[in-house]
């Protein structure tokens, strides 16, 4: 039997050089509790000078990342370079070689999952992905096998580490957002693109990746709801404190309670409609999700046999990172010691009537902020829209103002669709008296 894998890694920045330093910290202790020693046995980066947050031993380096993936004695590859188009064709060459691939690209799953899962399949390996959702948190394995013997109802995670970092900094400091980010790029937390971090769209592509796991059918991201948090502004995490609440970027999977029929056998989600959403949402400050700061990262999940669980820990950064990509070698190693590449599918299709349901469909609470002149009749305008559309409002704040100016008016609104809620305030944005966009944000009560 095999007791010594080696390693070919492409990609040596921010994750690839944590991997690096983590293997010269634990190789030793993870052969000493599995049995395999790893071993690292070159790492193609695209330039050799480039600096990297820690180094990494000048002759495993090459700038040829073919020669790494063809090399016979490299028997398993880690893909740590990023984006879609490079790591595809890095991904497909080792796959069809039969080499195992370990990767910490979402966007690449996202994007090209099912190819990349057949080709493993096809060439009788395996393609392994922890790193890709949430840094150091296990929750690929948690929902793979930990939560094997459970139907997930309920899972909401605060997945993307930039996104939480800026809006606690926001909250706890009053920072401005330019600034926050430009110290999470400085940090390593952010994407090439921050735009992946703050538009949302990294947090859908890790949603995406749980809700199929979690469901047992492909979800496409073009069928997420996703929003970011540009339109996040400081008096909305101030007005929705003063509500007692705290603004976190959430991703939310659910299954939709009207798909929860009679004629199901009990426990079974058959052709369940599901939530699969990114936005900025009120969450409780009661609620342990609104305490979850900085860079780190919550999935708070519900099984329908276990009840709630949460996973924490840090969602980006080179070490946090690293400690998932080990993870994953050693399953890559043991499975290649063992000759069982598919022990564990990369994603398993076991529920292929599900769908993602509409998010018009979705029914929530909101918080609405308008901006309004003070002027008699403003506040009857607005209710008689809502009431004309039977959305209940809980609760209004309106800071004393001067006639005539332009004031800020919160409203906190009932349970309703969203398509509702978005059809009426489209309504009210054409009044005279409001006078700039409305903030809507969803408010999540976790029943
Ligand atoms: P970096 O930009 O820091 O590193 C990318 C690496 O790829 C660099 O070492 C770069 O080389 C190398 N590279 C680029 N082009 C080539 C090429 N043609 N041949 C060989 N090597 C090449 O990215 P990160 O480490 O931050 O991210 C890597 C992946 O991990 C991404 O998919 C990201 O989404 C994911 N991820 C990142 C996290 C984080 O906290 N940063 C957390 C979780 C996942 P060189 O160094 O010479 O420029
Ligand atoms: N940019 C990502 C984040 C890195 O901020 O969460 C981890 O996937």
């Amino acid at each position: 039997m095999m007791d010594q894998v080696n390693l070919g890694m492409i990609g040596g920045g921010t994750v690839g050089s944590g991997v690096v330093h983590a293997l010269q910290q634990n190789a030793e202790l993870m052969t000493s509790r599995t049995g395999v020693l790893i071993r690292l046995a070159k790492v193609a980066v695209k330039a050799l000078d480039e600096p990297r947050p820690y180094p990494i031993p000048r002759v495993l380096m090459t700038t040829d990342w073919q020669a790494v993936v063809n090399d016979p004695q490299i028997q398993m590859v880690t893909e740590l370079v990023g984006g879609t188009t490079l790591a595809r064709t890095i991904v497909l060459a080792a796959l069809r070689l039969g080499k195992p691939v370990i990767t910490a690209n979402k966007a690449l799953l996202s994007a090209h999952g099912e190819e990349l899962f057949a080709a493993a399949a096809k060439h009788g390996t395996n393609l392994y992905y922890e790193a890709s959702v949430c840094g150091g948190i296990p929750i690929i394995k948690a929902l793979r096998e930990g939560f094997v013997g459970n139907r997930i109802t309920h899972l909401y995670g605060i997945v993307n580490g930039t996104c939480n970092y800026i809006l606690t900094r926001m909250k706890l400091e009053g920072a401005d957002f330019d600034t926050v980010l430009k110290d999470a790029q400085a940090q390593g937390y952010a994407e090439a693109e921050p735009s992946l971090d703050v538009d949302g769209h990294d947090a859908q592509h890790k949603i995406g990746i749980l809700a199929s796991l979690a469901h047992g059918f492909w979800v496409n991201p073009k069928d997420i709801y996703v929003e970011g948090i540009r339109h996040i502004s400081r008096i909305d995490i101030q007005f929705a404190d003063r509500l007692g609440y705290t603004i976190k970027l959430l991703g939310i999977i659910k299954i939709l309670p009207a798909a929860t029929t009679k004629s199901r056998k009990p426990g079974s989600t058959a052709g369940a409609r599901v939530q699969v959403s990114v936005y900025p949402t009120l969450v409780p400050n009661t609620h342990v999700l609104a305490n979850v700061n900085h860079v780190f990262n919550a999935v708070f999940v519900r099984g329908n046999i276990v009840g709630d669980t949460l996973f924490y820990g840090r969602g980006a950064g080179k070490d946090a990172t690293a400690s998932a990509v080990l993870s994953d070698l050693v399953d890559a190693a043991l499975d290649l010691k063992f000759a069982t590449p598919h022990r564990i599918p990369p994603f398993a299709p076991h529920e292929k009537a599900g769908a993602v349901a509409r998010i018009e469909d979705v029914v929530s609470r909101y918080f609405v902020r308008l901006s309004v002149s003070d002027v008699p009749g403003t506040l009857a305008r607005i209710t008689r829209i809502l009431g004309e559309a039977r959305i209940g409002i809980s609760s209004v704040i309106q800071p004393e103002g001067h006639e005539g100016e332009s004031v800020p008016l919160i409203l906190m609104l009932h349970t309703a669709a969203s398509g509702t809620v978005t059809a009426a305030l489209s309504t009210i944005s054409k009044l005279p008296v409001v006078k700039a966009s409305p903030v809507l944000l969803r408010v999540e009560t976790f029943e």
